[in-house]
């Protein structure tokens, strides 16, 4: 019978749920793979750490090189995070031809062209479902069930996080902080949530995921993103009124000349598009293609179990192959294709301005906008607030840089005394 035996580099929150699937589903993974995977050796911290996991006859080490150099482990699994030193280690396992099954979506988004081809260079694989979407195979689900596909289209919320937040700030009438606090205090949030509300995390995502999903060689520095720390409850409650939710949103689209939009922000989107009803820390992905039209995944993002279960399904598909590498993952001829900068992208734009309440403010307004091609859809005053009417302007569609030279004009505006808000709005 052939063993398969897994180095494992990290034994928090992801760690600790592979071990344990590995343990408790032993049986059923035998029977689907046809080999017994045994967790051999794993990479703590520290060695005296009281742990829940049941380690019996499993080797424990701070020594990271002990497990890359193995030359019983076939497989290491990565679910340290971060860049240094998870990417060296990766590096070194891959040279020393293990296979690889990685959760690191900043290792994956920084490094996939040059990873995928070492790991062919030498006789491997890596795989890295659990970088993206937790639960939800997205990435098989890309690769493989949608092979036959020509991919126009993927949107994706990506963060739990963030989408808690936003679900929060919407139903519970909260301000951003507040919701922030209320999402750490239950651990749906980091104590440092940089990534997550920066946007970066979910830019990171979509790095991998459009990558694939068009066949692109992709990095960070093609999708233009912004977080959503400037998200107030009182644009969620317009968006609300006007039929729209606001959730943060990953964008990749496919253009008639083949150039593609990739951006990650917050987003007004129609309260009918099935990403709408995505509630608290789920991500979904919803993707077009040209034969399967519009489909979408809903699962969780993140968490011990979910992640874990993503791991552990890349396991097994190497051990189902092994000791063969069937390559049917590893896909290292990913082209640079054109990725149109933000300046040039199109959308409908949602503002918020506060404006002196006088005569002759929104002909200025409109002026500004005629002038530089962006074309109002509606404007609505929705309040006075110390003598100030708080103005609402739903736009056209229209280019993004346009749209930014609107707003440096009306900002030097006399009447107009801020611009509290500008929300890209779509997917109708
Ligand atoms: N911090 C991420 C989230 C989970 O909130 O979705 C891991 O990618």
């Amino acid at each position: 019978m052939t063993k398969i035996k897994i180095g494992l580099l990290g034994l928090g929150n992801v760690g600790s749920g592979v071990a344990q699937i590995l343990q408790e589903n032993a049986a059923n993974i035998f029977k689907r793979t046809g080999k017994q995977i045994e967790l051999k050796s794993v990479l703590v911290r520290d060695l005296n750490k009281k742990r829940n996991s049941n380690l019996t006859n499993v080797h424990t080490t701070t020594d990271a090189h002990s497990i890359l150099t193995d030359p019983e482990i076939q497989i290491i699994v990565e679910v340290l995070g971060g860049e240094h030193p998870t990417y060296e280690y990766i590096c070194q396992a891959l040279q020393n031809k293990k296979f690889v099954v990685t959760a690191n979506k900043e290792v994956m988004a920084k490094h996939h062209a040059e990873l995928t081809q070492l790991a062919h260079q030498n006789g491997v694989d890596i795989y890295y479902e659990a970088s993206v979407g937790g639960g939800i195979p997205i990435i098989q689900t890309l690769k493989v069930g949608y092979a036959a596909n020509q991919l126009k289209a993927i949107y994706g919320i990506l963060n739990g996080t963030t989408n808690y937040i936003l679900t929060k700030i919407e139903e519970d009438h909260l301000e951003f902080n507040q919701a922030l606090q209320e999402a750490q205090k239950l651990g749906f949030a980091e104590a440092d949530p940089t990534m997550d509300i920066s946007g970066l995390d979910t830019a990171y995502k979509l790095t991998i995921l459009a990558g694939i999903a068009f066949k692109a060689n992709l990095t960070l520095a093609d999708i233009s993103y912004e977080g959503i720390q400037s998200i107030s409850l009182k644009d969620i409650l317009y968006a609300d009124e006007f039929g729209y939710k606001i959730k943060l949103l990953a964008m990749g689209q496919r253009t008639k000349n083949n150039e593609f939009c990739l951006s990650v922000q917050p987003f007004m989107l129609p309260k009918s598009h099935p990403l709408a009803a995505v509630r608290n820390e789920f991500n979904a992905i919803y993707v077009v293609g040209d034969a399967i039209q519009d489909a979408m995944l809903y699962g969780k993002g993140a968490g011990s179990l979910p992640t874990g279960s993503a791991v552990v399904s890349d396991i097994m598909d190497i051990a189902f192959n092994y000791p063969h590498n069937s390559r049917r993952n590893l896909e290292t001829d990913f082209p640079n294709v054109k990725v149109l900068p933000a300046d040039l992208q199109q959308n409908k734009f949602y503002l918020r301005l506060l404006v002196n309440d006088e005569f002759g403010v929104l002909e200025k307004i409109a002026g500004i906008f005629g002038k530089n091609k962006v074309s109002i859809l509606k404007v609505i005053q929705k309040d006075i607030i110390a003598k100030q009417a708080e103005l609402v302007i739903l736009t056209h569609l229209v280019q993004q840089k346009d749209m930014q030279q609107a707003i440096i004009e009306l900002k030097k505006l006399n009447c107009v005394q801020e611009v509290c808000a500008i929300i890209k709005v779509g997917l109708e």
